[in-house]
């Protein structure tokens, strides 16, 4: 949670982009049954081994943004329904009954957003992404959600103090750690006292691999460190979120869960998803 401190808080300026974009105005029909618009930034993608990146030399992601990585996250964000068996750990649910305003980092197809959108009415929910290929289309999500494309790392466009919770899942393969001391820095900023802010990160310890799985991991380790990205980012949070020195109430929590067949359903797809998530980024030469 946010307190007050009557203190200024600096924020960090926006670097320009060495790579301006291009954009043309393009019609299309969606399934023939709508039609809307839609930006396309020519540059903004790179196709490698058969799927499509973000290209952009300051930005480190390393999953793709293609229609294969949304359907892999699908499956990831069922898994943490079915593990939290909740949209949210904060005490922000009766704020939301009311009315709040809600940023989602990286929101990515919106899964999140949408759901928790649809259950809160009276508040509006803002989903941030760097990449829109994967944002649903304006008449596929509540009314009350609404999505942005930015760069979280070049500052959040948002005036101080907007938002009453701030919520940031899945990023470990966004950010190289000094990138996380601005995010969360900027989110410091555009959180309302008493506000709150939800990380969630996953811990890339999978026990009893395999030779085959210990080689594979091995390789995204590598593939991270040369892209400057802290793999363990969960380990070096609360230092990140105590060097703000304005957050209080830090709760961690953990969930462990299967990944294989030997786990039931929730094992295999959590496999599935695995098994996805490192394609993407071990089979491509960054
Ligand atoms: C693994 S997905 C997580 C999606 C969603 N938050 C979830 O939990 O399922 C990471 C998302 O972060 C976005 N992203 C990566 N770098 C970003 C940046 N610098 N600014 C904003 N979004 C970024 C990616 O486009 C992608 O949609």
């Amino acid at each position: 949670m946010k307190f007050d401190q009557n203190k200024k808080i600096s924020t960090f300026t926006s670097k320009t982009s060495t790579n301006p974009m291009k954009q043309i105005l393009l019609k299309y029909a969606d399934n023939g049954d709508n039609n809307f618009e839609t930006f396309l930034q020519l540059n903004t993608h790179k196709i490698l081994n058969g799927r499509k990146y973000i290209n952009d030399d300051e930005v480190n992601y390393l999953l793709p943004i293609d229609k294969i990585e949304a359907d892999r996250e699908a499956i990831s964000y069922a898994i943490r329904r079915c593990l939290f068996q909740k949209y949210f750990f904060a005490p922000i649910g009766e704020k939301l009954n009311t009315g709040a305003t809600v940023l989602d980092i990286g929101c990515g197809p919106g899964f999140w957003i949408k759901d928790v959108g649809l259950d809160h009415p009276s508040s509006t929910f803002i989903g941030i992404d760097i990449a829109t290929t994967q944002f649903p289309p304006h008449d596929r999500h509540p009314s009350n959600v609404g999505f942005l494309r930015c760069n979280a790392t070049h500052g959040i466009p948002f005036p101080s103090e907007t938002f009453d919770f701030v919520h940031i899942s899945m990023m470990c393969t966004a950010f190289t750690e000094y990138q996380w001391y601005q995010v969360i820095k900027d989110v410091v900023r555009v959180l309302k006292y008493s506000g709150w802010v939800e990380i969630i990160v996953s811990d890339p310890l999978i026990k009893n691999l395999g030779k085959a799985g210990k080689l594979v991991m091995e390789t995204f380790f590598e593939i991270c460190e040369k892209q400057g990205i802290n793999i363990n980012i969960h380990a070096t949070m609360p230092e990140i979120i105590g060097s703000v020195n304005e957050l209080e109430d830090l709760e961690h929590i953990s969930a462990e869960y299967p990944i294989g067949d030997w786990g039931g359903c929730l094992g295999k797809y959590a496999a599935t998803n695995l098994r996805k998530a490192l394609e993407g980024i071990v089979l491509t030469d960054f």
